[in-house]
Order: structure tokens, then sequence, then C-alpha cells
């Protein structure tokens, strides 16, 4: 059976998390890396298995331990992970691209394409990373974060923050919209474009930091995480247990309905039909039927077993607000 996710901390606050137990060190080759900076860094400092491939546990646990994202952050991130791009069977997943070390396949149309695979968690309009459409979904661009540090002058005296993050943001969805003719924001990518972008203000900052300096990324500090996949030297994680705090002042700021290019560029249309970020329920109700299912339209054996037990784990976790759970595979 897969595990029960593993539980909160006992502690929460601040601490050392570049500390002697997990030095950082470059990629040996093999070593898998992908989309996520956080990850990225955790994997280098061996708060998870330093090649890259490793199971929700370890993910729930890292998470908690190295960035102190809180439980249920932590959880929701994990679960819809695994079912969108990890091995149902072997419970591993890759934190990049799709590997034979998460071992084999379930049948199609099942991918198991780890976290590089567009569509199911990665997607369009990253911050750091080029639109699938470009070529590279996954490895750090630096024209892109040059144009990071432009914004973090212009609208933050050299810091990111979520003033920096409301405006990068913005900008980021404007160009894909005008340059990428697959450009798409629907369902789960509609909350992550917002969630991600305040992860850097809420767990990139030294937790040490207090007043008008909580909040306020430096660019060294930043470049270290998303260039170099490295703690900046001595880095204490944040001073609370946290998400996407600040997500709801992103979209305010801007808010573009879900939605995508349709035909060629700079034709967005929108599309609620997965949900967003205003819309939990149908979120959570289309991801499981829709997205997950498609994947998985006639699992049987562990592979229903685990889908079944996989999709209760993220419905608990969410506990979206007045929504039924939903059984496409049925009960056991
Ligand atoms: C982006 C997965 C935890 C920070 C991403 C992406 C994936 C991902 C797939 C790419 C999405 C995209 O931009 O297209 C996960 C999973 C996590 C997790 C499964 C936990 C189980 C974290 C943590 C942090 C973090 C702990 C930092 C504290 C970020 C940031 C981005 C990102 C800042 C946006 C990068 C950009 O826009 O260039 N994550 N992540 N993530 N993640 Fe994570
Ligand atoms: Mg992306």
């Amino acid at each position: 059976l897969p595990p029960q996710p593993p539980g909160p901390q006992g502690f929460t606050g601040a601490k050392l998390v570049d500390d002697a137990a997990h030095p950082w060190r470059p990629l040996r080759r093999g070593d898998i890396r992908g989309p996520c900076p956080g990850l990225n860094t955790l994997a280098s400092h061996g708060y998870l298995p330093r090649d890259g491939v490793v199971t929700p546990a370890q993910l729930i646990v890292a998470v908690q331990e190295g960035l102190n994202f809180d439980h249920q952050t932590a959880r929701v991130a994990t679960y819809l992970a695994h079912l969108g791009d990890g091995n149902l069977v072997t419970d591993l997943i890759s934190i990049g691209e799709k590997t034979t070390r998460t071992g084999p396949d379930p049948p199609r149309p099942a991918i198991v394409g780890g976290l590089n695979n567009h569509g199911t968690f990665e997607g369009d309009g990253s911050l750091t990373r080029g639109d699938f459409f470009d070529g590279d979904n996954h490895s750090f661009n630096q024209t892109l974060f040059d144009q990071f540090i432009e914004f973090s002058n212009r609208y933050g005296n050299g810091f990111y923050n979520l003033t920096v993050a409301a405006e990068l943001r913005f900008r980021r969805i404007q160009q894909s919209i005008a340059t990428n003719p697959t450009f798409s924001m629907v369902g789960l990518r509609h909350i992550t474009i917002y969630g991600e972008a305040t992860f850097p203000v809420n767990f990139f900052v030294d937790g040490r930091r207090t007043g008008a300096q909580a909040g306020q990324l430096s660019i060294p500090d930043a470049t270290s995480f998303f260039r170099d996949m490295r703690f900046p030297r001595g880095f204490f994680r944040s001073a609370t247990a946290g998400g996407a705090t600040g997500a709801d002042i992103l979209f305010n700021a801007h808010p573009i309905q879900p939605g995508r290019n349709v035909g060629g560029v700079n034709n967005f249309v929108e599309d609620q039909s997965l949900g967003g970020i205003l819309e939990p329920c149908r979120f959570y109700t289309q991801f499981v039927n829709t997205t997950i299912r498609g994947l998985y339209p006639r699992p049987t054996g562990v592979l229903r077993r685990n889908l079944i037990i996989n999709a209760g784990f993220l419905y608990d976790a969410l506990s979206p607000p007045d929504c039924p759970q939903v059984f496409p595979w049925g009960q056991l």
C-alpha cells in the first residue's frame, strides 16, 4: 500500500537548514533536476535523494523540513504532482525528466512524465523557465532571470517582493499570450501560476529577517536558489510554516481568468471548464475526473487501488469547502 502522508513538523520556526548534515553538492552524471527551484535546491542539499527520483513521503518531509512548507501545502503539491506525473505503482516520481528509474510504465495514455511533463503540473508563463512551445520548459533561463532582476529593480528597489511578483506575473502572462500560440492557463495552472510567484517571497528570504526586510528577496539570494539550486550560505528557513500567502494579492492586482490562446497568438479565450483560483471545488473535481481519469481511463489491480488511495490523499489535503469527494474509479 502507498504509505500514509507523513505528519506535520513539531517545530516550525526558523532554523539553519544549510547545515552540516545537508551539504550542497554539484550534480553528478544522471542526477535529475527540473522546473521547480525549491525541489532542485532540496535535492542538491540532500533533503531529497540527490538523484532526483523521490517518493511522495520524501517530498512532504523535505519541503516541510528544508523550506517550511506547511503541512497542507506540502500534501496538496505532492499528491497533485504524484497523480499527474508519478508512477502510482512503484510510488516514485522524478522531479524533472521522464526516467526509467521510476519503474515500468502503466499502459497508455498514462504518461508518468516527471515534473518536466508539460500540461499536468508544469505550465506556461513561468518566471524563470521558458514555455514548452519554445523548446525548454525546465532549465534556468538567464534571459527570463534578467527580466526578474529588471522588475525587482523597477518595482522593488532591487528586491523581489509581492509588488514585484504582481507585475512580473502579469508581464509573463502577457508575453506568453503574445508569443506562444499554445499558451494555456487553465485549471491547476491558473492556481499555480499565481501561487508559485509568491514562493520566492515566502520561502527564499532568510527567516531571520524581520520588519521592513521581511518579504524582500535579494538578487544574490534569488540567484542562489533559481540558478545554483543552492541555499545562500548559512541560510535559515522561513520563521513560519506557510504556503501561497499573497496569491490573492497577485491575482487581484491583475486578474486574468483561466483561458488559453486559440488558433494563434494574441487570441486569449476564457475557459473556466477546469476551474481555477476562484473555483477550488470545480478545480478539484475536474482535476480528478477529467485530467487524471484522462490518463487512467480503465486502471486495474494495484494501479487502480493506488489511484484511489492517492486521490483520497489529495482530497483529504485539499478539503475543498462544500465539495463532495469524487470516485471516478469507484471505491475500495
Ligand atoms: C515551480 C512542483 C515545492 C518553489 C514548480 C513547478 C513544478 C513544481 C512542477 C513548475 C511549474 C511551472 O512554473 O511551470 C513542486 C512540487 C512541490 C514543490 C510538487 C512539493 C511537493 C516547492 C517549494 C518551493 C517551490 C517547497 C519553494 C519554497 C517554486 C517556484 C516555482 C515552482 C518559485 C516557479 C518557478 C518559475 O516560475 O520559474 N514547482 N514544487 N516549490 N516552484 Fe515548486
Ligand atoms: Mg513552466
